[in-house]
């Protein structure tokens, strides 16, 4: 399937997606993130991809925000709404994917595009990115999990800061937060995050899922997350993948998933 907005390529159960619109520093309008959707469902369905790195076009930018201009004359019903079926379209669907996604945050990582960049299981960093939150100067708030998301990944009082400033924090700043886990320099990002990746591969891909959904059931309103923990490591007995896992080991031999 081709996309508009979207560049997808694969490579030993690997997908990369870009986000193509640099002349707009890849800012999410409306057709970009239903084609996020469809790219992810596509993904989810395809055997043979373990990880997704998620990443946008050009030098400059991972997403530079919402698309300003697609909402700049709604109405208070079509800003709620705005917020609400891009969060379930997009933003809740890469949080609670069953797969690995890893942000490769190559530039401005600003408005929802770094809540994008935040709803993905982590988050690696060129050395110019620049990352913040910057709505409130717009005269409205984060909308796609930002006032949720910045707090639980820096604290409370760090996400108050930069929601109230609309200030920008560069690369090293990010990483001293705990927002992203590594910077390098622009050319090794992508490596990088196929190094992850790799490693990431060499484990149960049926644990992995397991291991997400119990993390987010920590932060998830309602859930109990250690419950969903003791519920999945139970269910993880009845796999194959714990039999190979577990038997390899015993063999001292390297397990294959
Ligand atoms: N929505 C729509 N268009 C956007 C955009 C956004 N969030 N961010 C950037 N663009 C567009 C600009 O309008 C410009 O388009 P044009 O060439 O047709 O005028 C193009 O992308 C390049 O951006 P520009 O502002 O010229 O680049 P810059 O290097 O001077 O500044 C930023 C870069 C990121 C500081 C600046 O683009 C910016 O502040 N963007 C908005 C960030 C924001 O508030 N995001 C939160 C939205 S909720």
């Amino acid at each position: 399937m081709t996309f508009e907005n979207l560049l997808i390529s694969t490579e030993d159960g690997l997908a990369t997606i870009t986000i193509d619109r640099p002349k707009k520093l890849n800012a999410l309008n409306k057709a970009t993130i239903e084609e996020l959707h469809q790219a992810f469902k596509n993904l989810e369905m395809d055997d043979s991809i373990r990880v997704i790195v998620l990443t946008g076009s050009g030098e400059k930018a991972f997403v530079a925000g919402a698309d300003i201009s697609e909402f700049a004359h709604f109405s208070e019903e079509e800003g709620e709404r705005l917020a609400a079926k891009g969060q379930e379209l997009l933003f809740d669907l890469v949080e609670n994917f069953s797969k690995p996604v890893i942000a490769a945050v190559n530039g401005f990582a600003l408005g929802g595009g770094l809540e994008l960049a935040m709803c993905c299981h982590f988050r690696v960093a060129s050395d110019n990115a620049r990352m913040g939150l910057p709505e409130t100067s717009l005269g409205v708030i984060p909308g796609y999990g930002g006032t949720q998301r910045l707090p639980q990944l820096v604290g409370k009082g760090r996400a108050m800061e930069l929601i109230m400033t609309a200030g920008m924090i560069d690369s090293g700043k990010a990483l001293d937060h705990g927002l992203v886990n590594h910077v390098v320099a622009q050319e090794n990002l992508l490596p990088l995050c196929k190094k992850i990746a790799g490693k990431i591969m060499n484990n149960s891909p049926i644990a992995i899922g397991k291991a997400i959904k119990a993390v987010n059931a920590g932060f998830a309103e309602g859930e109990d997350g250690y419950a969903q923990e003791v519920k999945a490591f139970g269910e993880c007995f009845s796999t194959d993948d714990f039999k190979e896992g577990t038997t390899a080991f015993l063999e001292k031999r390297k397990a294959s998933f």
